[in-house]
């Protein structure tokens, strides 16, 4: 049983691990171990890098007391944000693309959370969010910083994101797999989940591999990453031992499936990261033990086709 807490930030981390069987197909060999981040209280893995940014910012002095913190966001490190925000007294502001679903920026205002819609570049597809819809939210953060003299919890860049997967998600991963770690796969938006968990895997164990996840067309529906952004600032290239790109089709089917054979309810990433494990059983690492992150809640796409 959990000992009483100071407050609701710790209960960040330590999610379970849990394995597939059900999920996995009987002709599939091999294991697929998930990791359940959408048990955080901000239902996503984000709010570990939310609260490491915010603490090694207070740490080190670049954030002082009631200072506004602004950051560019899909809608997950935002509701992390917002709820370390909110316990620590920092006004937060949100600048997010009007691409992505309309759950999440509800709950970051619910969360106490100013948060700035951004409208979609021209052609773009509501729902669909692209690099250069991206680039539009970057603008207005970087106006908004320093209109207010902000902090920015910048996930792109700060070392805080591969650090709160590397101190954290990683070692846990290892303590609480009885298995050695073979493959492990993750669909990249920042990297920093990535890049975290690989040095922490690799380190332990030098023959796991790791593969990046993208998606098969830069025009697709997996929310939260697959930005065609050079992610370099998070990763190191030597860590990155392929990548497998899936399709939307494959993403959500694996998504619902999930949630009809293990209970559990997550959203279209993690479909992505399942359905790109399922290749490498079937396909080079047969009889292998992959893990996955289940990224976030399938509650944040009530909305979108994901669940109809
Ligand atoms: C639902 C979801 N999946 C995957 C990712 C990608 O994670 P990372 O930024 O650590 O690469 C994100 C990032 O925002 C996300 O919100």
């Amino acid at each position: 049983m959990r000992k009483l807490q100071r407050s609701l930030l710790e209960s960040i981390g330590e999610t379970p691990l849990v394995e597939l069987s059900r999920f996995l197909p009987a002709d599939v060999p091999g294991r697929i171990l998930a990791k359940l981040e959408y048990l955080n209280p901000g239902s996503s893995k984000k709010d570990r890098i939310a609260l490491q940014m915010i603490e090694d910012a207070e740490s080190d002095g670049r954030l002082l007391p009631r200072r506004t913190v602004v950051e560019l966001t899909s809608g997950n490190t935002g509701t992390g944000l917002a709820i370390v925000c909110a316990v620590k007294g920092y006004p937060f502001v949100a600048v997010m693309s009007a691409g992505n679903s309309v759950e999440r920026a509800r709950m970051m205002r619910g969360l106490g959370a100013e948060v700035v819609l951004v409208p979609q570049a021209p052609g773009s597809i509501v729902g669909q969010v692209s690099g250069d819809d991206l680039a539009l939210v970057e603008e207005m953060t970087v106006q908004i910083v320093r209109e207010r003299g902000a902090f920015r919890a910048d996930q792109f860049r700060l070392h805080s994101n591969f650090r709160a997967h590397y101190l954290h998600t990683g070692p846990e991963i290892l303590q609480q797999s009885p298995y050695p770690v073979d493959v492990f796969v993750d669909f990249a938006g920042t990297g920093g989940t990535f890049a975290g968990c690989a040095a922490a895997l690799k380190e332990a164990n030098a023959a796991t591999r790791c593969f990046l996840v993208e998606p098969e067309h830069p025009q697709h529906q997996i929310q939260g990453g697959g930005y065609g952004m050079d992610l370099s600032p998070q990763l190191r290239p030597e860590d990155v031992d392929g990548v497998i790109r899936v399709g939307d089709d494959e993403a959500i089917e694996c998504t619902r499936r999930l949630a009809r054979t293990e209970g559990i309810f997550a959203g279209f990433s993690s479909g992505a990261n399942l359905a790109a494990a399922l290749r490498l059983l079937r396909g080079d690492y047969p009889g292998a033990t992959a893990v996955v992150a289940i990224c976030d809640s399938g509650l944040k796409y009530l909305s979108t086709s994901l669940w109809v």
